[in-house]
């Protein structure tokens, strides 16, 4: 797997330029490698490392403590089905079941046409609408089985590309160089969609 691309260091100097520090931008260009890739390779992390004047092992023991940052190929989709207790009441084991059963994978495995990758995760902090789940960290309440298997028809059409980001960021971020702002060409802006 390879490093960043150029036009991706391009974003990612300008994204260090923002910080007074070089390596308080680690998280969002961890967010920029897993948007190459669909994940964090031990490559990107030296690349990052390069960038910011750390070591590689100070990328991964960031990118390490947080769930989103997935450190293997993973689908397209990552669906996390909540199965902790609120949701467990409320049907969240026959959830998974069916989960597993429509998309013929186990928990913890991904498709063979990488699509989706199941997951059985912990409380999602949704109790109150449960059962919870999330598709790249985008999430679906009071979910019933039709409910899922209308999720995955819509996901697999194409459907839900505005709605859902890919491989799993937790805030869609797009980052580009504009002259707008600056008239040089030179400043950056951030647009956050937090849908
Ligand atoms: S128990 Fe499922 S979201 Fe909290």
């Amino acid at each position: 797997m390879s490093r960043l691309s150029d036009a991706n260091v391009s974003i990612a100097k300008e994204i260090i330029g923002r910080y007074p520090r070089p390596k308080s931008a680690l998280i969002p260009l961890l967010h920029l490698a897993q948007e190459q890739h669909g994940w964090v390779s031990n490559e990107s992390m030296s690349h990052i490392a390069e960038l910011v004047g750390v070591t590689p092992a100070e990328v991964y023991g960031t990118a390490s403590f947080y769930e989103m940052f997935k450190f293997h190929p993973v689908g397209r989709y990552c669906i996390d089905v909540c199965t902790n207790i609120s949701c467990q009441l409320l049907g969240a084991w026959e959830l998974l079941e069916h989960a597993e059963r429509r998309l013929g994978v186990r928990a913890g495995s991904t498709t063979d046409d990488g699509m989706f990758t199941l997951e059985d995760v912990e409380c999602i902090a949704a109790c109150t609408e449960a059962p919870a789940i999330e598709v790249n960290y985008r999430y679906r309440y009071r979910v019933t089985p039709d409910d899922f298997d209308a999720l995955i028809d819509k996901l697999t059409a194409g459907r839900l590309g505005d709605e859902v980001p890919r491989f799993g960021t937790l805030a869609r971020v797009r980052q580009r160089t504009t002259d707008r702002w600056s008239g040089a060409g030179t400043t950056a802006q951030a647009e956050v969609d937090a849908r």
